[in-house]
């Protein structure tokens, strides 16, 4: 039987991450051709995955990156960095930081495939959002939610641009993946009190948090857009 999505090419950002790399792994299972782009990208290959070194945060090298890529089908912008400093802690440069690799980043990549995407009438992008956006952040900070809200109001802004054209814009809001961002961020004091707190009783393992992926990519996902999908282990719901 043939792959959902033979034929198709998706790049994925911040690829090198656990859950960027498992974004890509089901990616290329459904038959995508991957590129899977991080800062650190050295060694990020696999089955029709192949390697992007690629700051998100530098709009010319993204343009060089699209120029070198040419159209892809999919977007995944999950690169990301975090930053636990509430607003009495947050310098200048963590701010400009946080925001131009989690939203600037987001925004240089559609920008530069959106028009192939228009061209052809088919298209994804997919933002990885948080769920500190909609709570205020409980252990992250200032500058990592505020990015992350302007990432929800960028997909509803897309979703809205080129929802005649067959393209769909939606984001994911995680919490608490069991990646580096919880493993060595966030203190065992942090973890636990965490832990406790989450109705689902553990944390998200990366594997779930791209399932969603591969449902918004999906063909027959088409009339899903500017949609946010929570997935927090009931830590909040609305
Ligand atoms: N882990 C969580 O609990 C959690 C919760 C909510 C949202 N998220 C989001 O999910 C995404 C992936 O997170 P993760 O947990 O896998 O984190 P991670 O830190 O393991 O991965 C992030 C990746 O982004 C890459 N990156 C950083 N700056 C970059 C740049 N300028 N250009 C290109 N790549 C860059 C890093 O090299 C890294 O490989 C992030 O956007 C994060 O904010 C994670």
């Amino acid at each position: 039987m043939q792959k959902p999505l033979t034929g198709k090419t998706a790049l994925v950002t911040g690829a090198a991450g656990p859950i960027g790399w498992a974004a890509c792994q089901v990616l290329a299972e459904d038959g995508c051709d991957v590129i899977a782009a991080d800062i650190h990208a050295e060694g990020l290959e696999g089955e029709n995955i192949r390697a992007l070194v690629l700051d998100v945060s530098d709009p010319d090298a993204v343009k060089a990156a699209a120029g070198q890529v040419g159209q892809v089908d999919i977007l995944v912008n999950n690169a990301g960095v975090l930053s636990n400093h509430k607003s009495a802690g947050t310098t200048a440069d963590e701010w400009r930081r946080v925001m131009s690799v989690n939203l600037d980043g987001a925004f240089y990549l559609s920008q530069a495939f959106l028009p192939g995407m228009r061209e052809k009438g088919w298209g994804r992008i997919i933002n990885m959002a948080s769920l500190a956006m909609k709570v205020g952040g409980i252990t992250a900070g200032t500058a990592y939610t505020t990015s992350k809200g302007g990432m929800a109001a960028l997909t509803f802004s897309l979703a809205r641009e080129v929802a005649a054209e067959g393209v769909t814009v939606n984001a994911i809001a995680p919490a608490y993946v069991m990646t580096p961002m919880v493993s060595e961020q966030l203190t065992e004091e942090q973890r636990q009190k965490i832990l406790g707190d989450i109705p689902v009783g553990r944390f998200c393992e990366p594997e779930e948090v791209v399932h969603a992926v591969r449902f918004l990519v999906s063909p027959l996902a088409g009339f899903i857009t500017g949609e946010i999908i929570d997935i927090n282990g009931g830590l909040h719901f609305d």
